[in-house]
């Protein structure tokens, strides 16, 4: 059912310190910082030959990883999303099989424009798993 590892997002308590790691450091494209205030976030895009890496900073008072960085002081990898071809197929499958969809279990709209959905980390390894229709 999954396809293409579509992106891996890390979660960083200082976005500007971390986009320049990427680019200064590691020697990666970077995007310029994008507000995502429905998502809670503000992102930056990284584009590698294969994938993505997406950096995430708290935006706002109720931002979902807030509490992951409360955690995880330096940041940490937050989730992995792979790519799937209908997502409303690929959810009635997961949920057929028992895996538990966060939220309302209706996709919503993602940083990319394309609907995505959350799966419980429980029922993957201890990994958030987002799933992207592309
Ligand atoms: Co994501």
């Amino acid at each position: 059912m999954i396809g293409r590892l579509n992106h891996v997002a890390i979660a960083v308590p200082d976005l500007a310190k971390a986009t320049a790691l990427y680019r200064d450091t590691l020697g990666a494209k970077v995007s310029a910082p994008q507000a995502e205030p429905a998502h809670g976030v503000t992102v930056v895009f990284i584009e590698l030959p294969n994938t993505k890496i997406e950096l995430l900073e708290p935006l706002g008072a109720n931002s979902p990883i807030a509490k992951f960085l409360e955690k995880n002081g330096e940041g940490g990898i937050h989730h992995i999303c792979y790519e799937v071809a209908d997502i409303l197929a690929a959810r009635d499958q997961l949920k057929a099989k028992g895996a538990r969809v966060l939220g309302d279990g209706q996709p919503k709209i993602g940083a990319h424009g394309k609907p995505v959905l959350f799966l419980h980390p429980k029922d993957f390894n201890g990994a958030l798993v987002e799933i992207e229709q592309v």
